[in-house]
Order: C-alpha cells, then sequence, then structure tokens
C-alpha cells in the first residue's frame, strides 16, 4: 500500500489524506543510464479513480449507477448532476462546458485575468505585471529598471536585445515572458485575496468579476444552491498548474456563507482531484478532472479537505484533442494547453 520511499514508521505517522497525495504524485523512473535524458514517469495504479465520464455513459445508456452515487437533474442543460452519498454538498457536472467555452476561459485565463490590478504570485516579486501573455508569445523580457522612474514601477518589459544592451555591463536583472508565463501560478479576480493572511482584503483595487463569467458560475451553481436563493460571484482565484505542480490538501474557509457553493471549472489537460473528509486522517476519494468539468462544493463538503496532487500531459492521459483541434491556429495557446491545466474556482464571500 505504501510506496517503497516510504518506511512503515513514517508511513504510521502520515495522514490518510497525504498517503494518497503520495499515491498518485508523479515520480520518475531512477534511469541506470547516464546519458538517458527522458524522464519516465513511474506507472501508477488508478485503479481507484472515480471516472464520471464513463459513469455518465453508462448513466445515459443503461440508467445504472455504482453505489454511493445519485443523480439530479436540475434544469442544468438536462444533463444529470452526480452527487456523493457519503459527501453531501459535493457535486460534479461531467462535461458541463462545451468545447467553445473551455477554449473561451482559457483565452482569458491567460491573456486578460493576469492583468493588473488583478494580482498574480509574481506581484511579490516584481510589482504588477502586464500583458503577460501577449509579451512571452512576442518574445520579450522583463527586464529591472536602475532607480525609480518616477511612476514606482521598476520592472518593465521590453524587447529581447534591448534588455541584452541595457544589460551589459550593468547589473540588471532580466527575466523572459515565457518563463513568467510557466511560472504564473495564480490570480486573483474580484475582490482580491490576501494568500499571507488567507483572507481578502477588500481594500485592494479590484474589477468586478466579469458578466459573462458571472452568468455562467450562476447557472453551474444551481444544483447545489439553497431554495430561492441567488449565488453573487464575487472573488475567483485562478489557479495554473504545469506538469508537476500539486495542489496540496486544503480547506476553503474564508468566504461567510458556507451554504452557497464554489463553482470550480477545470481547464486543459486532466487532473486527480482528491476529495477528502472533515479530517485529513479521513481517506480521499479520488476523481479524475477533465476539461469542461464542474465541481460544486458547498454546506457539509465546504468543510472537507480536498486538492490536486496530479495532472496528466501526455498524449494518452491529458485527454484535450478537442482542445488542441480548437487552438491549431494558435500556437502559443497550442503550447501552453499541452503541458497545462487552468482551475477556475468562483466564491460568493459575504
Ligand atoms: C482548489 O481546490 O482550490 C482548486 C481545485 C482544482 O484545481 O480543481
Amino acid at each position: 500500500m505504501y510506496r517503497a520511499d516510504t518506511t512503515a514508521d513514517e508511513a504510521a505517522e502520515i495522514t490518510a489524506f497525504r498517503r494518497a497525495e503520495k499515491k498518485y504524485k508523479l515520480y520518475y523512473e531512477q534511469s541506470s543510464k547516464k546519458f538517458y535524458r527522458k524522464k519516465k514517469p513511474k506507472q501508477v495504479d488508478l485503479s481507484e479513480v472515480l471516472d464520471f465520464n464513463s459513469i455518465l455513459n453508462s448513466h445515459n445508456q443503461n440508467d445504472e449507477l455504482p453505489p454511493g452515487i445519485a443523480a439530479v437533474r436540475c434544469g442544468f442543460d438536462d444533463r444529470p448532476v452526480f452527487r456523493l452519498e457519503t459527501r453531501p454538498g459535493f457535486y460534479f457536472i461531467p462535461g458541463a462546458l462545451s468545447v467553445e467555452e473551455q477554449c473561451k476561459w482559457i483565452r482569458e485565463s491567460l491573456r486578460s485575468f493576469p492583468q493588473p490590478p488583478n494580482r498574480t504570485n509574481h506581484n511579490a516579486i516584481y510589482g504588477p505585471v502586464g500583458d503577460l501573455f501577449v509579451a512571452a508569445k512576442e518574445g520579450k523580457v522583463l527586464l529591472e529598471e536602475e532607480g525609480s522612474n518616477g511612476d514606482g514601477q521598476k520592472w518593465r518589459f521590453c524587447e529581447e536585445g534591448v534588455a541584452k544592451l541595457r544589460s551589459k555591463g550593468n547589473a540588471c536583472k532580466s527575466v523572459s515572458g515565457t518563463a513568467l508565463l510557466r511560472k504564473l501560478r495564480w490570480s486573483t479576480l474580484g475582490l482580491q485575496f490576501d494568500w499571507s493572511k488567507r483572507n481578502y482584503n477588500v481594500s485592494l483595487p479590484h474589477n468586478k468579476i466579469p458578466d459573462a463569467l458571472c452568468e455562467l458560475a450562476q447557472k453551474l451553481a444551481a444544483p447545489a444552491m439553497p431554495k430561492g436563493e441567488e449565488f453573487h460571484p464575487e472573488a475567483a482565484i485562478v489557479n495554473y498548474f504545469g506538469l508537476g505542480d500539486t495542489l496540496g490538501g486544503h480547506l476553503d474557509d474564508m468566504e461567510l456563507d458556507w451554504s452557497k457553493p464554489i463553482v470550480s471549472m477545470s481547464l486543459g489537460c486532466k487532473a486527480i482531484f482528491l476529495l477528502g473528509g472533515k479530517s485529513r486522517d479521513d481517506p480521499p476519494l479520488a476523481m479524475f478532472l477533465r476539461s469542461g468539468d464542474v465541481v460544486l462544493m458547498a454546506g457539509e463538503a465546504r468543510e472537507c479537505f480536498h486538492g490536486v496532487p496530479r495532472i496528466f500531459i501526455d498524449e494518452e492521459n491529458a485527454e484535450i484533442d478537442s482542445l488542441e483541434t480548437h487552438f491549431s491556429e494558435e500556437s502559443h495557446l497550442l503550447d501552453y494547453v499541452r503541458t497545462s491545466r487552468i482551475n477556475i474556482n468562483i466564491r460568493q464571500v459575504f
């Protein structure tokens, strides 16, 4: 049951959630060949991972459902929404977003969501960084300008040649737009989440969540909403995953009213999602999340630990064929999407 690199003593100490994270995390085979360059991922047993795509297919074909899973129909394009009997408040909507919708939100997540005043993980080092995706596409370089230039911004994008000239002989720091895009881990929309204090900082400048995203979230939230109430999206966190990136087990508990769901949309490469219980010692359920799937977490499910231990970028497992077709003329988006996953989770804060 435990990985070979975990001793029995260590295994006894780690929680059930951590054990599952270690089980599904990406590890590489140790190559005996010194100059063998391409690292080979270790095989992982996926037989216990719930697959809502197959559940949906067998439900559509013969009305069958595995034990512990129920289907509700609640006006969401008349497609079934699944719930887990052991996790009240958790809902899974397989393929909730059309391919066109997925492409739209991938574009927005890369082009407009990281735009100031929205904050990203890059703010802490570089201050506000605008037009990141365009800069990466155009091969630009973010260069640290010497001293202050009056507007307080010390880092600016410039052409690669200019960056080389300016840094010649100077100790100017620079970083390529491509590297920054690869290192983009999160951006925040609407009310800005302060990760250091783990709360919403309402005094930070922010824009409202875009209307189209609000409307979509309201439609998607319906199965998990208390009767007669409306979902008011006020904040969203966009998580960006590259190969090997994980999101450790956590709770999303900084919102006032837990009866309102978190609406969580998956885009890009397939991932494994772990849904635990109220304690890290409760063994989590593992399930695949594909591009276009939507998860809702409301009520008791808001108190459940959850995380993402793995994304798959290999051809067989990533399951992004339709995205590749749609982005075939947009090489930068295509390159990004082939090795990445994006999660947009939308919240009502108050
Ligand atoms: C989260 O739990 O905050 C995101 C989950 C996901 O990436 O699907």
